[in-house]
């Protein structure tokens, strides 16, 4: 294999956009890890009194994550997300006002390898949520594993992350008088083992919980397609019915997230490494689909609104994925 090097003289602002991404890829994959090694240091080195202490806010903060999370303005606007962003970069893109009069429930597809474009459009303030839809508060949904993790789930929270749990984004949806917007990755983990570059296969017919609650609360729905999502890494072939496949979908059951084994560049070279190419993102967020509220929705009910759901989704695809670089004859396919 011949490794092709970064040149020598690149300017300082990509430079500092690479270490951006290279820290988010590093958080992702390991910060957790490190976390708890933190954790049992503490442990061995018998600092009871710390130790006591941090459980203590563990028990009285337990809930935290299932009420709405707790969001630091600071650590949402650091200097880095907007390096971030312009490394890839990524954009917002608007089709139509969301009047903060009322709750949304927003399904946010592919999940790609590690969800890039929701992080940055919904956990940091540089892609524009607050200017593109005024009133309206983004909470991202993800597995609520990561919020037992101690300190990172201090981190995680900061960024107004909160748990993927059917308690939790009920809370989000329940708002009053409206203006929050919950954010679900609806094809989950499962998902990221298909994100290879060009794949449109989307993990949503078995998905109707998100639905559900939908109806319950009576949050408008509204589909987003991330275009370039799955175009960030390259991954090791893993068709259904592969053995890899059989592993990961094995590992996943039992642990609840997936590990696609993926690759694409380095810092210093462009042939092999964790950084993810340089490729744009247009997380395109569509028309919202009005929901009634109904505190009792039959099966019916449910089956419909999913079908108006997967309809718009795919007619938000077909409308913008020429200007995205998809070529026609290319379709979603729903699993
Ligand atoms: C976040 O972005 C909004 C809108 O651009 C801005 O008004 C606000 O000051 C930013 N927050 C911080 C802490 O920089
Ligand atoms: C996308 O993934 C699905 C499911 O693994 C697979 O059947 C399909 O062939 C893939 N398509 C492309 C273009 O990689």
């Amino acid at each position: 294999m011949k490794v092709e090097f970064a040149p020598i003289n690149i300017p300082l602002a990509r430079r500092l956009q690479t270490a951006a991404v290279l820290q988010w890829v590093f958080s992702f994959l390991l910060l957790a890890q490190c976390c708890v090694v933190i954790f049992l240091v503490l442990v061995l080195a018998r600092s009871w009194l710390l130790i006591s202490l941090y459980v203590l806010w563990l028990y009285l903060d337990w809930e935290t994550p299932e009420a709405g999370g707790r969001r630091v303005q600071w650590v949402r606007s650091w200097t880095l997300w907007r390096f971030f962003k312009d490394y890839f970069p990524i954009h917002l893109v608007k089709t139509t006002d969301l009047d903060p009069k009322h709750n949304y429930l927003l399904g946010f597809h592919p999940h790609g390898v590690l969800v890039a474009g929701a992080f940055s459009n919904f956990c940091t303030n540089y892609t524009g949520f607050a200017e593109l839809f005024p009133g309206l508060t983004p909470y991202l949904h993800i597995l609520p594993f990561w919020f037992r993790c101690p300190f990172f789930r201090e981190y995680a929270l900061s960024y107004g992350l909160v748990s993927a749990t059917k308690k939790s984004v009920n809370h989000v949806l329940s708002k009053e008088d409206g203006g929050n917007a919950a954010v679900i990755v609806i094809g989950g983990a499962e998902e990221s083992l298909d994100a290879h570059p060009g794949n449109l296969t989307l993990h949503i017919l078995k998905r109707k919980g998100f639905i559900k609650i939908a109806l319950k609360r009576g949050a408008h729905l509204v589909p987003i397609f991330s275009f370039g999502e799955n175009e960030l890494y390259d991954q090791v072939s893993n068709p259904k019915g592969s053995l890899l496949r059989g592993v990961q979908e094995r590992l996943q059951s039992i642990m609840g997230f997936a590990m696609p084994l993926f690759h694409a560049r380095g810092v210093f070279q462009y042939s092999f490494g964790l950084v993810p190419y340089r490729k744009p993102i247009h997380t395109v967020v569509g028309k919202p689909i009005p929901v009634t509220r109904s505190s009792n929705p039959t099966d019916e009910d449910i089956e419909a609104l999913h079908q108006l759901y997967l309809n718009a989704l795919q007619q938000l695809f077909e409308e913008h994925k020429e200007k995205y670089g998809i070529p026609e004859h290319k379709s979603l396919i729903f699993t």
